[in-house]
């Protein structure tokens, strides 16, 4: 009898644990059946947390409104793809547009359940689904996102809330955006909550919440940031065994996004930057165009996004495979200060010391080299910041406080010196920018794309390598 208990037992563990890996969500509902096909999606309890935490920085009687992310029109009746707004997606998993999340710092009575948070969600729809997929619906998103309660956004009004406790609404603002969602919503809300004389509207501590919470990841973001950053490696690496000379930029781009496909990165987290020569000068160049020629360098500032999360990682590298002595002089420049700064993003160090450091590194040596003549002149050819934070959105919100730990940050100097710059001539055209992605931890910093090479001699090196996918080019 023991032994059937014990195997009673065994197998019914076993059946649990196992629907839990299959399952990150429920274990009442298959998530394919709902046109969610990643096992390793960030779990339910996750975003459920996040909500929660958010919840206890709000004050009594207040609530906080979000917004999903809307659709865009990219011309005629057809639409860019979709993406989640990242708070949006933070906070629930949910990747479809037309909802609002509704938070209750206190219990709030709605259809007989208390509650503290409301999704509102379009219903499913077959005639739609025919075109566009299954969509989670309001069954679907509380058993799978596990909101205390989803409601159809087409039969929810805001007159019907009962903010008579209510002191304090706060949300982003959003108010100009014009979207048949937005116009839809956005005047009830004006109308009930704005013009409520008693509800007192903050639209900018929500920003600032949301900045201190995604500052800091937690280890299910970092699997994820991980993964894209490692995607991003892998597609970095590739590009370099496989450029050279008649290339065009668009092919070096195909190579990096196909590696981010390959690996099953859902799309680039930003649009690839990939310049030659004087492109190469241009900070966030998209148009990837240009036959690329044996002298030039090519800057390739590329992420994977994956799961929501995005890696941004940029290289500069020759397009023939050697570097020349005016290239190698400013690329050491720019990877000495990137060097030096990353060595200063330490747990407790202020979130400007990469970019004193750089900025202190590049000016003194531009000023060596007689590029500048003084300090003042910098910003003509390092004309951006050094570091942000990193995560949903390629610049992350965060405080920008002093550093703390399981804060990702890039850090990212350069120089770039177009054609016609009041310099020497022979170094018109050189472009360089090395960025990587730097954990903070409660020791060393960890340079989670230090898998990319940095230093001349071993991108020169990985340059001599056999391209694993794409041999012929
Ligand atoms: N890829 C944009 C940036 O480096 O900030
Ligand atoms: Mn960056
Ligand atoms: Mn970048």
């Amino acid at each position: 009898m023991r032994y059937l208990i014990n195997f009673l037992y065994l197998f019914t563990f076993l059946f649990f644990s196992s629907q839990e890996i299959k399952n990150p969500y429920s274990n009442l509902i298959q998530p394919e059946s709902l046109g969610i096909f990643d096992a390793d999606l960030l779990p339910a309890s996750f975003h459920q947390n996040r909500r929660k935490v958010l919840r206890t920085l709000m004050p009594e009687n207040s609530m906080a409104i979000f917004y999903s992310g809307i659709n865009m029109v990219r011309a005629n009746d057809v639409d860019f793809e979709f993406h989640q707004d990242p708070n949006f997606y933070y906070l629930t998993g949910l990747n479809e547009p037309n909802s609002v999340l509704l938070l209750f710092k206190n219990p709030y009575f709605f259809e007989n359940d208390s509650i503290n948070e409301l999704l509102l969600i379009k219903d499913r729809n077959p005639s739609s689904e025919i075109w566009t997929g299954k969509k989670l619906g309001v069954k679907g998103s509380e058993l799978l996102l596990k909101v205390q309660k989803s409601f159809n956004i087409d039969d929810f009004s805001f007159e019907n809330l009962d903010l008579s406790n209510m002191d304090t609404l706060f949300m982003h603002d959003n108010f100009n955006l014009s979207d048949e969602f937005r116009l839809k919503i956005d005047p009830i809300i004006e109308d009930t909550l704005i013009n409520n004389s008693k509800l007192n509207i903050n639209t900018t501590q929500l920003y600032n919440w949301m900045a201190q919470l995604r500052e800091i990841k937690t280890n299910e973001e970092l699997i994820l940031l991980k993964k894209a950053i490692a995607i991003t490696c892998q597609a970095q690496n590739e590009l370099m065994k496989v450029l050279k000379p008649e290339m065009k930029e668009y092919q070096a781009e195909a190579v990096v996004e196909a590696v981010f496909k390959l690996n099953g990165a859902e799309y680039p987290g930003y649009p690839s930057i990939v310049g030659a020569a004087e492109n190469s000068c241009i900070l966030h160049y998209t148009t990837n165009r240009k036959t690329m020629k044996g002298n030039h360098l090519l800057l390739s500032d590329v992420g994977a996004e994956y799961h929501g999360y995005t890696a941004d990682v940029t290289r500069t590298i020759p397009v023939d495979g050697k570097y020349s002595e005016e290239e190698k002089i400013i690329y050491n420049i720019v990877l000495e200060a990137q060097e030096k700064a990353i060595e200063a993003c330490r747990k407790g160090n202020p979130f400007y010391i990469t970019n004193t450091i750089a900025t202190t590194v590049i000016s003194q040596k531009l000023q060596e080299l007689g590029i500048i003549k003084s300090p003042f002149e910098l910003r003509r050819y390092f004309m951006h910041g050094t570091s942000h934070y990193l995560g949903l959105d390629v610049h992350d919100p965060g405080t920008r406080g002093d550093f703390q730990v399981n804060t990702v940050i890039t850090v990212e100097p350069g120089i770039y010196i177009k054609e016609g710059s009041p310099c020497d001539p022979k170094w018109w055209n050189i472009g360089v920018r090395i960025e990587d992605d730097i954990l903070i931890t409660n020791g060393n910093p960890e340079n989670l794309s230090g898998c990319v090479p940095r230093t001349v001699e071993a991108i020169e090196e990985m340059m001599k390598k056999q391209p694993l996918i794409f041999k012929e080019f």
